[in-house]
């Protein structure tokens, strides 16, 4: 795993600047948008950042934003962040935030295998995850997330009896996150399908990709560990 520091272009020091008109929106979009650069700064700051002590929430992969503004929106005296490497939909993750007026949580573009460059040891209360890219194909497996290596990247990070959640609809992942976990996590529920078996954790916020395999009756699982 590459573990350069993570930095965000520049946008007219792009090869083709304008050519992802995203780009500049997140450089310019305001307080929902937290630069990569920016971010690193505040790594032990992270309650002056929010301007609070408050339970710290981080959401991996945050895609169009509807988990991290739903959970933000259901958990007030929590501060969330989330991390997703697209600007696009980093963009729409903030629009979303910005939409519904939330002051407790923002989204960063950052690559989730730097993130130890982003929080202390200790500081996080709960790390949620939907939906990681499957790279499904078995030559493709080496580029997945879910896996011993990141667990003990991630596992310091959160304090003791801090929660991990992952809602997937590629089994896999859910199997890799078992096999990984002892020694860091405990687990504490697994379900096959979350639309038969009911929601997972009680304050569920249904995702984009949960939508789309809903909607395709693919069943979504879900594993739901605390951090030893
Ligand atoms: C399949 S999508 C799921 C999006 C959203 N969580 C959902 O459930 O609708 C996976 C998301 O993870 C993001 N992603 C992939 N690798 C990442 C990484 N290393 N760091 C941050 N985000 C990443 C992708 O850009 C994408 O938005």
């Amino acid at each position: 795993m590459i573990r350069r520091p993570f930095t965000d272009h520049a946008p007219d020091a792009m090869p083709m600047p304008g050519l992802n008109p995203y780009v500049a929106e997140h450089a310019s979009f305001g307080r929902e948008i937290l630069p990569a650069t920016e971010a690193l700064s505040w790594k032990d700051r992270w309650s002056e950042w929010f301007g609070r002590t408050a339970p710290l929430h981080l959401e991996i992969g945050s895609g169009n934003g509807f988990y991290l503004s739903g959970m933000a929106a259901q958990h007030p005296e929590a501060d969330w962040v989330g991390l997703e490497i697209r600007y696009k939909r980093v963009v729409l993750a903030a629009r979303k935030l910005r939409g519904l007026g939330l002051t407790n949580a923002c989204v960063v573009r950052f690559d989730a295998t730097h993130l130890h460059q982003l929080f202390p040891v200790g500081s996080l209360a709960g790390v949620h995850i939907n939906h990681p890219d499957p790279w499904a194909r078995d030559k493709q497996a080496k580029h997945r997330l879910i896996g011993r290596e990141f667990l003990e990247l991630l596992a310091p990070l959160m304090h003791r009896g801090a929660e991990l959640r992952l809602k997937t609809d590629f089994p896999p992942h859910i199997t890799a996150l078992l096999e990984a976990a002892p020694g860091l996590f405990t687990m504490k529920a697994v379900y096959g399908d979350v639309l038969t078996e009911g929601a997972p954790w009680p304050d569920d916020v249904r995702t984009n990709y949960q939508r789309k395999a809903d909607e395709k009756g693919v069943a979504v699982g879900a594993a739901w560990l605390v951090r030893d």
